[in-house]
């Protein structure tokens, strides 16, 4: 059985295609339009996944789309009469709504089949169970403790589900205008952080602040014993106001969701050109230290209703990789899974898994790794290197290292000599971080790299940190109380007396957001990182996205293009090397 599993008409939307229980493929959408977080219909998305799988849309059995317009329809008939929004907030949404209820039409006309074909394959999934879907279905657990936190989706903005074998019961639910993630994204727009997705860059600058506006973020939002959060809602507008929202093709698009009683709290807003100043960090750090109390609140409450000591997390606050790696100091649970793409599109594969498990399917799938996109093979690679002709040739050296081990050799030397390397291998990742296939490499011993890459390679903040990847063997060795993640998605303590050694993957409060690599589900990207040990004793490399102020590069074209116009000192693209000449 084909299930074809489709985040449209939301941020990041995707596609995931399960055959017979099994992820074949997915990827999303921004990869093929090159625009971050893109929205409208992930029809790029849909065409790759069914090639990587070998299969036509007519062999397609579900299509399992992860919104479902219908849900709490008396919850929001109630919220509009109860508190009169703006009408534009109303038209908005009425229109989104119609967009997707003729997703069927829109699905036939990209996969040129007949909309009476698709119509009758089509399931809606709540987007909420999507969420949870993704990850307890993902996960090696028989049953846990289900959590998703997010923004909104279907008016609900968290959820607390008991998943067991194939089936998840959702227990309870705070819904709209109530929201961690709304929260987040509030404090990040007043500090001058307008884009989509930005959150991520506020919880990077949180460490360089004292949390000391922490009895003001207090006021924002409080948790109740029950585990409902609760927003004073005289600080955000999203609710009243009509915010601007958009969803159509292109990069989405949020107004402002908070009111002017923020800066008479707060103090003044920041402007986007304005200088990042300490009262900034400060607010940076008490907005995540109320983050984390509120969510593990949320946390503590789902344990004591569900009572199991296994968590699965979803949702774009499953993200929040900082909250991630306190989780099992500050809550009950002992376990814990995240699959790599937590945020929005993750909900293609939640929704295809639920369809799955809905039809009877059973549990056999286990997401171990996150390399589920496209992949290139050595003449693809060569063809897109000889298409740039003399850009490449005045610029470079060029040659083919057929020896995986003289290929992992060659690059672990220059990493160690301080070159700055483009890894391109095998098939794209999924969900938002480069976990060593489309990935920049530099010497995590170095502390001037930071410095080097965010302003010579990714023309980004200078206050954003690294990302180590670590050999899973050695993770004991240079985390305090870590656990292996193939993902990315956790914070640890780098231990104090190696935060010397590795200064460029410590972030200014001496944590890492490392990538555990393991031979099994990553062996060419382990063996580098054993090449560089070998070489310096350190088994752990510096891995950033392969990318510049732009999705992570899907093909070796876009990747050929960022080493060109970029400081990067080399690329290797499966078995082909490239090294810039010197002057
Ligand atoms: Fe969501």
């Amino acid at each position: 059985m084909l299930i074809l599993g489709i985040n449209a008409y939301h941020g990041d939307v995707s596609a995931a295609l399960l055959r017979d229980g099994h992820l074949v493929a997915a990827v999303e959408e921004e990869r093929f339009r090159r625009v971050k977080h893109w929205a409208g219909f992930p029809e790029q998305a849909i065409a790759a996944c069914l090639s990587m799988a070998g299969a036509r849309a007519h062999d397609v059995d579900v299509f399992a789309v992860s919104r479902n317009p219908r849900a709490h329809l008396w919850r929001k008939a109630l919220f509009a009469l109860g508190k009169r929004p703006d009408p534009r907030l109303l038209t908005d949404r009425a229109r989104n709504h119609a967009t997707v209820r003729r997703l069927h039409e829109r699905i036939a006309a990209a996969l040129d089949v007949p909309a009476s074909h698709v119509r009758a394959r089509l399931e809606y999934v709540e987007h909420h169970p999507a969420h949870l879907a993704s990850t307890f279905f993902a996960s090696p657990f028989g049953e846990a403790a289900v959590c998703a936190i997010d923004g909104f989706g279907d008016f609900v903005s968290t959820s607390i589900a008991r998943g067991r074998d194939t089936s998840l019961v959702v227990r309870d639910r705070v819904f709209f205008p109530h929201s961690l993630g709304l929260l987040y994204l509030a404090i990040t727009q007043f500090l001058g952080f307008p884009k989509y997705g930005d959150e991520f860059k506020v919880m990077g600058l949180a460490p360089y602040g004292e949390p000391r506006f922490l009895p003001e973020m207090r006021q924002l939002v409080r948790v109740l014993p029950t585990g409902h959060v609760r927003l004073d809602l005289s600080y955000f507008s999203h609710w009243s106001d009509g915010v601007a929202m958009t969803w159509d093709e292109g990069e989405p698009e949020l107004g402002p969701v908070f009111t002017t009683k923020l800066d008479t709290l707060l103090g003044p807003r920041r402007r986007r050109d304005d200088a990042l100043e300490s009262r900034h960090e400060d607010i940076a750090a008490s907005l995540q230290a109320v983050y984390e109390e509120a969510a593990f609140a949320v946390l503590r409450a789902a344990h004591a209703s569900i009572g199991l000591p296994r968590l699965c997390l979803a949702g774009g606050c499953a993200m929040n990789s900082v909250a991630n790696g306190k989780i099992r100091a500050n809550t009950p649970f002992r376990e814990l899974y995240i699959q790599p793409a937590s945020g929005d599109s993750g909900t293609a594969l939640g929704a295809a898994l639920h369809a799955w498990h809905a039809r009877g399917g059973r549990r056999e799938f286990v997401m171990t790794h996150g390399y589920w996109g496209p992949q290139f093979d050595d003449d693809a690679i060569e063809r897109a290197i000889v298409a740039r002709g003399r850009d490449v040739t005045q610029r470079a050296t060029r040659r083919h290292v057929a020896d995986e081990q003289a290929l992992c050799d060659w690059a672990a030397a220059r990493l160690a000599d301080g070159k700055v390397v483009g890894w391109f291998q095998g098939r794209m990742e999924w969900g938002a971080r480069a976990l060593g296939n489309r990935s920049i490499l530099a010497d995590p011993r170095r502390a001037d790299m930071r410095e080097i890459i965010n302003v010579r390679i990714k023309f980004r903040e200078r206050f954003r940190p690294f990302a180590p990847s670590v050999a899973v063997e050695a993770v004991g060795d240079y985390f305090v109380d870590a656990v292996a993640d193939p993902f990315m998605i956790h914070v640890y303590p780098v231990r104090p007396e190696k935060r010397e050694v590795i200064p460029a993957v410590t972030h200014v409060d001496g944590s890492g957001r490392l990538q555990t690599v393991s031979r099994e589900t990553n062996p060419r990207y382990w063996r580098l990182i054993d090449a560089f040990r070998a070489r310096t004793g350190v088994p752990i490399v510096l891995n950033t996205s392969f990318n510049e102020n732009e999705p992570i590069v899907h093909q070796p074209a876009e990747a050929l293009d960022c080493f060109l116009r970029t400081d990067m000192d080399a690329l290797v693209m499966g078995n082909h090397v490239l090294e810039k000449l010197t002057d």
